[in-house]
C-alpha cells in the first residue's frame, strides 16, 4: 500500500506532524506500508494563479508553474490513499493545505456538454485519483469543535470534488503550544485507529 501524508502545517515535529505520524504507526501496523511525507511548507509548491489552464473550459493544459507539484500530481495517481493533515489557522485550513487543494486540480477532468450554439448546458466531472482513500487531521488552539466546523465542511466537500473516501478523521483540540498533543493519549490513540481503518484490513 502507498501512501501520501501531507504536513499542513509549518511546525515541523509539531501537533498536526505528531497525530499523522500516530496514525502512520497504526497504518503500518496492518501490514506493508510505503509511506511519503510531504511537508507543505517545505516543498517547492507555488501559490496557483488562478489561470485556469488546467480546466476543461481553457482546454485542460498542463499547470504553467514549475516547481515540485508535477511529481506530486504523478504520484497521487500512482497512491492507494492520502493523509491530509492542517492546524486551524482562523478557523480555516493552513493556506499550505488550501494551495494543495487548489494545485491539485488537474486531477480533475471535466465532460463539458454544450448545445447547439455552444453553451455550455451541463458538465460531468471524473478525477484521477478517484475511489482512493484518505483522512483527514485537524489540530487546534482552542478547545471547542465548532472552531474547527467550517475546516470539517471544506475538507468534506473537496474529498467530494477529488471523488476520494474519507475513512476516518482525527480532531484534536487546545493544542496552543508546540507537540501539546503528544501529552493527549485518548487524540493520539484515535489518531493511531484512523490509521488502522486508512490500512483498511
Ligand atoms: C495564525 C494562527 C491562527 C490560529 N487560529 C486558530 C483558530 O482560529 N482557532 C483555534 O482553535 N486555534 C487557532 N490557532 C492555533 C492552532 O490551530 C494550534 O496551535 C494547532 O494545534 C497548531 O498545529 P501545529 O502545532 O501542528 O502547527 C491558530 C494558530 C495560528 C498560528
Amino acid at each position: 500500500m502507498q501512501i501520501m501524508a501531507f504536513v499542513g502545517s509549518p511546525r515541523k515535529g509539531s501537533n498536526v506532524d505528531c497525530l499523522i505520524d500516530r496514525a502512520i504507526e497504526g497504518l503500518c501496523s496492518r501490514g506493508d506500508a510505503a509511506v511519503e511525507k510531504i511537508y507543505l511548507y517545505e516543498s517547492d509548491i507555488k501559490s496557483c494563479i488562478g489561470c485556469l489552464a488546467c480546466t476543461a473550459f481553457k482546454g485542460s493544459q498542463d499547470c504553467p508553474l514549475k516547481d515540485d507539484m508535477a511529481g506530486i500530481l504523478a504520484r497521487m495517481m500512482q497512491a492507494d490513499g492520502f493523509i491530509f493533515g492542517t492546524p486551524n489557522y482562523v478557523h480555516s485550513m493552513s493556506a499550505g493545505l488550501v494551495n494543495l487543494f487548489c494545485r491539485m486540480q488537474p486531477l480533475i477532468k471535466m465532460n463539458i456538454i454544450r448545445d447547439s450554439t455552444g453553451a455550455i448546458i451541463d458538465a460531468h466531472a471524473t478525477t484521477a485519483i478517484n475511489g482512493k482513500r484518505a483522512l483527514i487531521v485537524v489540530s487546534q488552539g482552542d478547545f471547542s469543535y465548532t472552531q474547527s466546523a467550517l475546516i470539517f465542511r471544506a475538507l468534506d466537500s473537496n474529498m467530494r470534488d477529488f471523488q476520494l473516501k474519507k475513512v476516518a478523521e482525527v480532531f484534536s483540540a487546545g493544542n496552543l503550544e508546540r507537540a501539546a498533543v503528544k501529552d493527549k493519549e485518548t487524540d493520539m490513540q484515535a489518531a493511531y485507529a484512523a490509521g488502522v481503518k486508512l490500512a483498511g484490513i
